[in-house]
């Protein structure tokens, strides 16, 4: 995930170790490429490469950098492979224009083919030069500055946060539209960043812009405007007070937490990437005429691609084989050939058991496409293309957002799959999908203190179960996965269907078991809840409300009334909710659990 931060001050300074620290303090959110501009008079001083700070910013002699005005950002390729020239901050055609931004704009590839055709200088691949382009445009037709803005946001689709200004000037211009942005008042300067961790240890007087307004900042003083009539807002400073600590949490006690609460924003910007990413439909294509699919992947990642598979059978007829990397090598890759293609899934793209799977279908022929969160990371780079998940940084151990995001990207290209009949509009159309971030909050907002009161009932068990049917037997092995993780307590996953095939002789009296149904086998898992409260088990459902659950099982945790294939995908949220209380109750640390690490760069 990008990040800018923007510095406005009132003579020529030396800004460059000023961009330096806060490109530093930005660097928790991933990045691939490092740049800075600075604005001195008539002139634009811009220096950006491929690499991490510390090293793009002695290359380049940041530190020397002089002006009035500066913009760093830290960029994490979507649009655009990691490039000198894809770099941020861009200029305009001219180079009297300098910006940068964080987030996607989802039209960028049509944007850019339109400023190519009005005859402006494009040079690189990335969305952050097509919004410096987007104000371009409209000074190139006579506006004045804010209002060429303005109409550049109306043109810019997507979710991001943007920061631009102009040589011979005193301002930056800075708004946002879904993408988190911070301004800060200090002494003699004004800032602006993606976040307020890289700005506090400047200043702690803060301004939030929302979406729809454009801010502009002087040394002394900014001004928030209306988008839409360009007039004045009345928007007070507030002053911050917690420590950088809780901020960088943003509020919540743990990562976890905080990136649990992030899923429906994540999912938002996902969704929009995936509409407006070229290459969905070149993987969709490669996958209709592949001989076998397998869906290859560790831990979470795998549990996604189990629901991948269930996903592309169900909804567009598709096998796909979901197996765990190490056993890809032994079973699959001795009888894989160039016919056959690979999707690899990791949240690192560094897990050394996909990376050899990987080598081995690479070494058969396989044409293999990658699915991570880390963009530049050795399984991006391995692959023909990957598709980002679009998470920013996942700091806690346990992966919870981008478990989402995987499944959510799976459920989308299953629909791009099935396709939709242009001539009789039957089929499925991912813009069924964009319901998915509400029903997230939706679901977020209806489960809170009942799973907290569920985890302290159940806490004294260090033995359970999580069972699911379909789509949902990826959510209990995850579920159960997530209270491993974190609990230290043994919780097993498995097809509902299997556990009166052995595992119903450990019930006795209390036994917690956690079931997760689908509105398609409810008549099922009400015999599954049967068979284990006559037993004493203690049987608790999470599905759409539903009487017959209600009157079966001990307690029902109701998900909020969506489509079929979306309702597995929220039976989520309960078991990471349920998991983090009881980890906490326990007195462990759920994001940094004993004995495990965020990559596993080991066989
Ligand atoms: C998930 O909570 C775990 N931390 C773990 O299972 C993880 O999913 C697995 O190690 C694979 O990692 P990856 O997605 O980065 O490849």
């Amino acid at each position: 995930m990008c990040g800018i931060f923007g510095y406005v001050t009132n003579k020529e300074e030396n800004l460059g170790p000023i961009l330096i620290e806060a490109a530093k303090r930005l660097t928790y959110r991933g990045y691939d490429s490092v740049g800075a501009a600075t604005i001195n008079g008539s002139k634009i001083d811009l220096r950006k490469d491929v690499g991490k700070v510390e090293g793009v910013s002695v290359k380049y002699n940041f530190t020397e950098m002089r002006g009035s005005r500066g913009i760093t950002q830290l960029r994490w390729a979507t649009f655009g492979e990691p490039s000198q020239i894809n770099a941020q901050p861009h200029i305009d055609s001219d180079g009297d224009l300098v910006g940068a931004h964080n987030g996607n704009v989802v039209n960028n590839v049509e944007l850019r083919q339109q400023f190519i055709a009005e005859g402006m200088t494009v040079r690189s691949q990335n969305d952050g030069e097509t919004c410096v382009h987007s104000v371009e445009r409209y000074l190139n037709r006579g506006y004045e500055f804010i209002d060429a803005i303005r109409l550049a946001y109306g043109d810019l689709q997507g979710d991001y946060a943007f920061v631009i200004g102009r040589v011979n000037e005193d301002t930056l211009y800075a708004f946002k539209k879904g993408s988190g942005m911070v301004v800060g008042i200090g002494d003699g300067f004004t800032c602006v960043s993606s976040d307020l961790p890289s700005i506090l240890p400047l200043t702690r007087k803060i301004v939030r812009p929302q979406d729809g307004e454009i801010v502009t900042l002087w040394s002394d003083r900014v001004e928030v405007r209306s988008v839409k009539d360009g007039k004045l807002i009345d928007r007070k400073a507030e002053t911050v007070t917690e420590s950088m600590d809780a901020v960088q949490k943003g509020g919540y006690p743990h990562f976890m937490l905080k990136e649990i609460h992030e899923q429906p924003q994540v999912a938002r910007e996902l969704l929009h990437l995936l509409d407006g990413s070229p290459e969905v439909e070149s993987l969709v294509e490669k996958m209709k005429k592949a001989r076998h699919l397998y869906f290859v992947a560790c831990g979470t990642s795998y549990h996604a691609a189990l629901i991948g598979s269930v996903y592309f059978a169900q909804i567009a007829g598709r096998p796909a084989i979901p197996v765990l990397a190490p056993q890809f090598i032994a079973q699959y890759a001795p009888a894989v050939g160039y016919e056959d293609v690979g999707v690899f899934v990791s949240q690192s793209g560094e897990t050394k058991d996909v990376l050899n799977a990987l080598e081995a279908a690479e070494s058969r022929g396989m044409a293999s496409y990658g699915l991570a969160n880390v963009i530049g990371s050795t399984l991006t780079k391995a692959t023909s293309f990957c598709l980002p998940l679009c998470c920013g940084y996942e700091i806690s151990v346990p992966a919870t957002k981008t478990f989402t995001n995987q499944v959510i990207t799976f459920l989308y290209l299953a629909y791009r799959m099935a396709g939709r009949d242009p001539s009789t509009g039957s089929g499925r159309s991912t813009r069924e999908l964009e319901t998915i971030p509400k029903l997230m909050e939706a679901t977020m907002d209806a489960i809170g203190s009942q799973v907290e009161a569920i985890a302290k009932d159940i806490n004294k068990w260090n033995d359970m179960y999580c069972l699911g049917y379909g789509a949902t037997y990826p959510i209990a092995l995850e579920g159960a996965l997530k209270l491993k993780e974190i609990t230290y307590a043994h919780c097993e996953g498995m097809l509902s269907t299997e556990f009166k095939h052995g595992p119903l002789s450990a019930v006795s009296k209390g036994y917690p078991i956690v079931f997760v149904a689908g509105p398609n086998d409810v008549p099922l898992i009400i015999s599954g809840v049967n068979e284990v409260k006559v037993r004493g088990a203690r049987a608790i459902v999470i599905a759409e409300d539903d009487p017959r659950l209600r009157a079966n099982a001990d307690d029902v945790i109701a998900l909020p009334k969506s489509d079929a294939n979306i309702s597995p995908l929220l039976g989520v949220l309960p078991l990471q909710m349920l998991s983090y209380h009881m980890s906490v109750m326990r007195g462990f640390d759920p994001d940094f659990p004993r004995n495990l690490s965020k990559t596993l760069t080991v066989d």
